[in-house]
């Protein structure tokens, strides 16, 4: 119905999650998961580094939802040595028998040094699907010369204005799906006036105009609020369409020059 894909490996994903990033762990995360699974949510962004996936999985149990019916995606720290062991740890915080999706967080020590430990957390059961964040081009391709079981995902700042177009292409080439995240970029884009003219004139938020256009890019969007009428709002973009008129215009935005620009590591 135009909420899910099918990823390369088969598993279904939905398009849109609540991104957790500088969620503090405790009420304000277990909130702000709770608040999304009741509108309508079913897929929760969190990472060893954010340090609340505890919080996610106690959300996930008091929503008395079927764990199959939320889609749970955790990142491995490349700091820490070992992903297998990692992802045990994961799966105990959040109190699962597995995630539906395990990323290496970003490319520390090349883009292949976490890979083997990655494939092997998902041979144990651990993850159903595996996947990257802030990987560029050149370190997806290096990566998909030797893995054996191929990235699903690519996890990366992602909005008009940083619209990467160099790095969507590749991606979709080799199906591997691009997810956005910091769509609203962390709240800066809300402000922009192309932004708000055109938000003005279909009576939507800023935030829905910049989430509906990663959807018709055929990104999966991950934005990020831990208030409940922003979560609420953020899930109403499967109602309106953006006309190419004004995906052209968003499109317009973009400071990358359509470029494969590297991310700065203090997004991360
Ligand atoms: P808050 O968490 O206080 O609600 P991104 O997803 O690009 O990282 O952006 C997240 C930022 O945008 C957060 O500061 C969040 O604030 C803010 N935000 C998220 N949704 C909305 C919204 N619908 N309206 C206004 N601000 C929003």
């Amino acid at each position: 119905d135009g909420r899910a894909r099918v990823l390369a490996d088969g598993n279904e994903i939905p398009l849109l999650a609540l991104g957790v990033w500088q969620v503090p762990d405790g009420s304000e995360c277990e909130n702000a998961v709770r608040w999304a699974l009741e509108a309508g949510y079913r897929h929760i962004d969190t990472a060893q580094a954010y340090g609340n996936e505890a919080s996610v999985g106690r959300a996930l149990r008091d929503s008395g939802l079927a764990r199959d019916d939320v889609f749970i995606t955790t990142k491995f720290y490349p700091g820490s040595r070992d992903p297998e062991a990692e992802a045990q740890r994961s799966l105990e915080r959040l109190g699962v028998e597995s995630v539906d999706l395990y990323i290496v967080h970003w490319p520390q020590g090349g883009p292949t040094w976490a890979w083997e430990g990655m494939q092997r957390a998902h041979e144990r059961g651990y993850a159903r699907s595996i996947g990257i964040s802030n990987f560029s081009v050149s370190e997806v391709d290096e990566l998909l010369k030797v893995a054996e079981v191929a990235p699903v995902v690519n996890q990366v700042q992602f909005s008009p204005f940083e619209f990467r177009r160099g790095l969507l292409t590749a991606c979709e080439a080799h199906d591997v799906a691009l997810e956005a995240y910091s769509p609203l970029g962390t709240g800066r884009h809300l402000r922009d006036r192309q932004v708000a003219e055109i938000a003005g004139r279909l009576d939507r938020s800023p935030a829905q105009v910049l989430i509906r256009w990663a959807l018709q890019r055929g990104l999966i969007v991950l934005p990020k609020s831990t208030h409940r009428e922003r979560i609420e709002q953020n899930a109403q973009v499967f109602d309106f369409e953006l006309t190419s008129a004004d995906m052209d215009a968003l499109d317009g935005l973009d400071g990358t020059g359509g470029t494969d620009r590297a991310l700065e590591q203090s997004w991360w």
